[in-house]
């Protein structure tokens, strides 16, 4: 499904060079390469602020503490996403309302979202799903109209771009994940937040070490929220290769796509593929089959790696059962979990791997195997 290890073995001795470095140099708490490395990322994505935090999930956490969103206030998200997207909002005392997605892109249904405005919404929290951008022309009406603020959960879509921009440029903040599986990987848990705006950077750089505005004096409670000096300097020879990275993903999808459009399966084996817009990164590759379960099991014998993104849409999950989704309340994501399996797509796949991947998927649906 992934080789991380390989991905970062032609960087090796430069890892380790820059790892001694930081070792060596006694600075482990933010510092001159968290510094560096929130320029360089900055620049990279076309935004005007990076702050590095300590994960994805910490980024959306503290984008939401720094719009001041708590009890009483409802974030409208998307519930086919990583349980951090909804955590999150609970975390802070909110309360998630999940809209549906939409069958062809699995994105947030922006048509659906105005209906869940209500007087208590703070803010939107779309989630550019495996590397895909969403709607933000159509959720950035929404929002100007209501006056509430967007996050954008940008964890899976590092360098993806929507017809109105980059992803993490768009909202009030973007949210990254540098998590090992991710298009870039840190060496463990690893996040930032995007800003265009200079005070709203500001208050997440405040936030990140406890709210202390100077050290040791608190007008607000923060928390530990800061990226490693050691992440930050990695993920700084990383950087340069992401486009590259990216551009192999991108190869990879194609192949899928033309292969499967080329194998004549019924709609039932294989869904049409969802829509995919210039501008996706592919974190994942995701079909959709009502064989999915056996499809899988089926690869698994065959020592092909998938994964299914996600078993469980977050409206029925037992933490949020309190919120009074049932079954078929959102029936697209509830379809999606039942019939998506993600294929391996990372870079270093290769054609032969790849071949052999598609070789395997079309005989089970054709039933030759
Ligand atoms: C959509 C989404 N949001 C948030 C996160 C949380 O990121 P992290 O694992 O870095 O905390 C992830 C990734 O794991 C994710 O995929």
């Amino acid at each position: 499904m992934l080789d991380v290890a390989a991905e970062n073995g032609p960087l090796l001795d430069r890892l380790i060079e820059r790892a001694s470095e930081v070792i060596r140099s006694g600075q482990y708490i933010l510092g001159p390469e968290v510094d560096a490395f929130e320029r360089e990322i900055a620049e990279h994505l076309g935004v005007a602020h990076a702050v590095g935090v300590s994960s994805g999930t910490d980024a959306l956490l503290v984008a939401l503490m720094a719009l001041g969103i708590g009890p009483g206030d409802e974030v409208i998200t998307t519930p086919f996403s990583f349980f951090a997207t909804a955590g999150c909002i609970a975390r802070v005392g909110a309360t998630p309302v999940f809209v549906d997605i939409r069958p062809d892109t699995f994105n947030i249904d922006a048509e659906q979202v105005s209906a869940a405005v209500t007087a208590r919404t703070c803010a939107l929290l779309p989630v550019h799903l495996f590397g895909q951008p969403c709607d933000m022309q159509a959720l950035s009406q929404i929002a100007s109209k209501h006056g509430i603020a967007i996050i954008e959960d940008a964890a899976q879509a590092i360098g993806a771009t929507s017809p109105t921009g980059p992803v993490g440029t768009l909202g009030s903040f973007g949210c990254f994940s540098f998590f090992p599986s991710k298009n870039l990987g840190a060496f463990g848990d690893a996040g930032i937040v995007t800003a265009q705006d200079a005070a709203a950077a500001d208050a997440v750089r405040v936030l990140r070490a406890h709210g202390g505005q100077p050290k040791y004096h608190h007008a607000v409670i923060g928390g530990n929220f800061r990226i490693d000096a050691l992440q930050a300097a990695l993920l700084r020879v990383k950087l340069p290769e992401l486009r590259g990275w990216t551009a192999l993903r991108r190869e990879n999808a194609k192949r899928y796509d033309t292969a499967f459009a080329s194998a004549g399966l019924d709609e039932d084996s294989l869904s049409p593929p969802l829509r995919r817009f210039e501008g996706h990164v592919y974190n994942q590759y995701v079909i959709r089959t009502s064989r999915r379960d056996a499809l899988q099991a089926h690869l698994e014998a065959s020592g092909i790696g998938t994964a299914i993104y996600y078993p469980v849409p977050l409206h029925r999950q037992r933490c949020f059962e309190h919120l009074g989704y049932r079954e078929g309340s959102l029936p697209v994501s509830e379809r999606a979990s039942r019939e998506s399996l993600a294929l391996p797509v990372f870079p270093g796949l290769g054609k032969t791997r790849q071949d052999r991947v598609i070789h395997t998927i079309i005989q089970f649906l054709r039933g030759t195997r």
